[in-house]
């Protein structure tokens, strides 16, 4: 099967991982609503494309936090890697490194902190944190995760309780026996871990904006806040000192009903005015959408199905082949629209359809 774009890595991966897995993978909250449009509007985006501008050089890096990647590609936080490729986030952490790009590994991983930083040393990784219950557990990763080397905190804000997700439900997921999540096996050893791995209820659902000066009284990574998209949040990100913004909708899975995280962009990033770093994700399929996120003021893209696609393939060189693609894509559509390095895509390279 020849593997042209990112869509025959999908229709690879639901051919062949065992349907629990992919209902995971693909799950949306309820009807999908948000999932969906997520990559339709995308479609409801043109571009404006200039002529005769000498494209025949071409530069696609780019910087986040200050930290060179090869492309404005990242790997979004997804749990269960192992459910995908036995080796898990190791691959992953294997195919971002020599991709050189940003990989955020998410603490529903099924490898170890310690295995993802040691599969990929010197890699440019950020760790995603979700807040639980037990904050000890949670400073400790925190802690864990600088020593090792990671260099930026992710915390995710969208999710306070898991969305609904009807597959899942369905099939009354679990983790296989043989996995678990590494990073908190001790600490809820001996528990009923009927909940996606985790005892019911772990995570703390009183998060405030507060929680922010308590991460930063932790750690001196830089802070990234994955989930906003208004421009209010935005203003309360900026003013309690993040430096980074995702913005993001947990690719549809919590809140069925909230916008595309493309439609979402513009307001976060008028209201950031440069103040932070504006980052997306949800939907991105093909180069030119990673070019839209851009031509709409996104510094960076992460990817998170399509990274599992890729696992699901050949394991890290699938993952490699995805981001290949990716970034072909991206660098030709580019040069179509009169591109030769990042700096020059801007607002003007785009027009909304009035369709
Ligand atoms: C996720 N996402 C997610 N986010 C997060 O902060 N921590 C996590 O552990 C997970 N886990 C997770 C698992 C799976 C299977 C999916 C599909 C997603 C959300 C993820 O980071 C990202 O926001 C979306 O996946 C982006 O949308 P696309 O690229 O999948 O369309």
């Amino acid at each position: 099967m020849a593997m042209v774009c990112l869509s025959d890595f999908e229709a690879y991966a639901k051919k062949y991982l065992p349907k629990t897995a992919w209902d995971f993978f693909a799950a949306g909250a309820d009807d999908g609503t948000t999932r969906d449009d997520n990559i339709l509007a995308y479609k409801r985006i043109r571009f404006r494309p200039r002529m005769l501008r000498d494209v025949s050089v071409m530069d696609i890096r780019t910087k986040l936090l200050g930290t060179e990647i090869s492309f404005p590609v990242g790997i979004a936080p997804t749990g269960f890697h192992q459910l995908a490729w036995p080796d898990g986030e190791k691959s992953t952490a294997r195919a971002a490194k020599a991709m050189n790009i940003c990989y955020i590994a998410s603490t529903y991983s099924t490898s170890s902190l310690e295995e993802i930083s040691a599969a990929a040393p010197g890699g440019f990784q950020w760790f995603q944190l979700y807040i639980h219950r037990n904050r000890a557990v949670s400073k400790q990763l925190v802690q864990q995760a600088e020593a090792l080397g990671f260099q930026g905190l992710v915390l995710t804000a969208d999710l306070p309780y898991t969305g609904k997700r009807r597959d899942d439900v369905r099939n009354g997921f679990r983790l296989p026996p043989h996995m678990s999540l590494k990073n908190l096996e001790a600490a809820f050893e001996g528990d009923d871990r009927s909940e996606y791995g985790l005892p019911p209820n772990s995570l703390d659902p009183s998060v405030t904006w507060n929680d922010i000066y308590w991460l930063q009284s932790l750690t001196r990574l830089p802070i990234i806040l994955k989930g906003i998209l208004t421009k209010e949040d935005a203003e309360l990100a900026v003013r309690h000192g993040v430096q980074g913004i995702i913005v993001s909708n947990h690719g549809g899975r919590q809140l069925d009903g909230g916008p595309a995280t493309i439609d979402a962009l513009v307001e976060v990033v008028e209201a950031v005015q440069g103040r932070a770093e504006v980052y997306l994700d949800g939907g991105i399929r093909k180069g030119s959408d990673v070019l839209k996120a851009l031509a709409l003021g996104a510094k960076c893209v992460f990817i998170g199905r399509p990274a599992l696609w890729g696992l699901a393939y050949k394991g890290e060189e699938g993952l490699q082949d995805v981001l290949r693609i990716l970034r072909d894509e991206f660098r030709l559509s580019m040069a179509l629209t009169g591109c030769s390095s990042v700096s020059e895509i801007g607002r003007q390279l785009v027009q909304f359809s009035k369709l």
